[in-house]
């Protein structure tokens, strides 16, 4: 698709009955993002979020998808570090999942974890620039690689994911200028999320996107939906009609 000058779409998705109507939309990448942490399961970070709980999500979404490519997120504690560790999450990941990639955080800092994973013919998509499992070493969430030191190193990063046999690299919340350097200098994919226009393709998390995650509105985000709106009022409507008794009908009923 890069060759082509086609652009990427992908989406998150945590469930079976969200997967189907996404990949039935046509998405080219459905990610089951650990952000599941903070929209599905209500944590502040994504750290607490297990491998368990991964496969889980992981699971139904494979089951809900027919044509895209499912990506699943190795959660943070379960690669860093020990590459041999990183190995045994990921054949979690695709033996009980039946995903067809894992996506992990960072460069250099975990060039043996994906290494060793490729190797054992598992794809990798990389993910740089904002790293949500970093956030206590970071700080904030604000946009990374403003500075030369960190733009050179996030370069050098993305290099190295490609050398190493990646096979496409999500960019978080960077410069949308160093986002379409590193597209351009590159020959595997980027896929942008608060990146800008220069990147091969676009990620949004569900929630975000459909307006089902009111607090949350930054700059990159666009809305596809009021969804909060649709569904309080449903549910509002529901309440309604079981307190007045006008729910069930005649009609709804044996
Ligand atoms: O976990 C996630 O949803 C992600 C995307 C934001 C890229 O990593």
């Amino acid at each position: 698709m890069k060759q082509r000058g086609e652009k990427i779409a992908m989406l998150t998705a945590y469930d079976y009955s969200t997967a189907r109507l996404v990949d039935g939309a046509g998405m080219d990448v459905i990610l089951v993002g650990d952000s599941a942490a903070n929209v599905m399961a209500g944590y502040d970070t994504t750290l607490p979020i297990t491998l368990d709980e991964m496969i889980f999500y992981a699971k139904g979404v494979v089951k809900g998808t027919q044509r895209a490519l499912v990506v699943v997120d190795l959660p943070f504690g379960t690669y860093q570090g020990d590459s041999h560790e990183a190995l045994r999450s990921a054949i979690r990941i695709m033996k009980e999942s039946g995903a067809e990639a894992v996506k992990m955080e960072g460069g250099e800092d975990i060039k043996s974890s994906v290494e060793r994973i490729l190797s054992a013919g598992i794809p990798v998509m990389g993910h740089l620039g904002l790293t949500p499992q970093s956030i206590n070493k970071f700080g904030t969430y604000n946009v990374r690689a403003k500075e030369e030191a960190e733009a050179q190193q996030l370069k050098k990063d993305a290099k190295l994911l490609e050398d190493l046999g990646c096979f496409a690299i999500v960019l978080e919340k960077i410069p949308a200028k160093l986002a379409a350097e590193v597209t351009e200098s590159l020959h595997i994919p980027t896929i942008g999320i608060g990146a800008g226009n220069g990147c091969d393709g676009q990620v949004l998390v569900e929630q975000d996107m459909l307006g089902i995650n009111r607090g949350f509105s930054p700059r990159f985000l666009r809305r596809y939906a009021n969804l909060a709106e649709v569904m309080d009022g449903a549910f509002r409507q529901y309440i309604s009609d079981v307190k007045d008794g006008s729910f069930p009908s005649s009609e709804e009923q044996y």
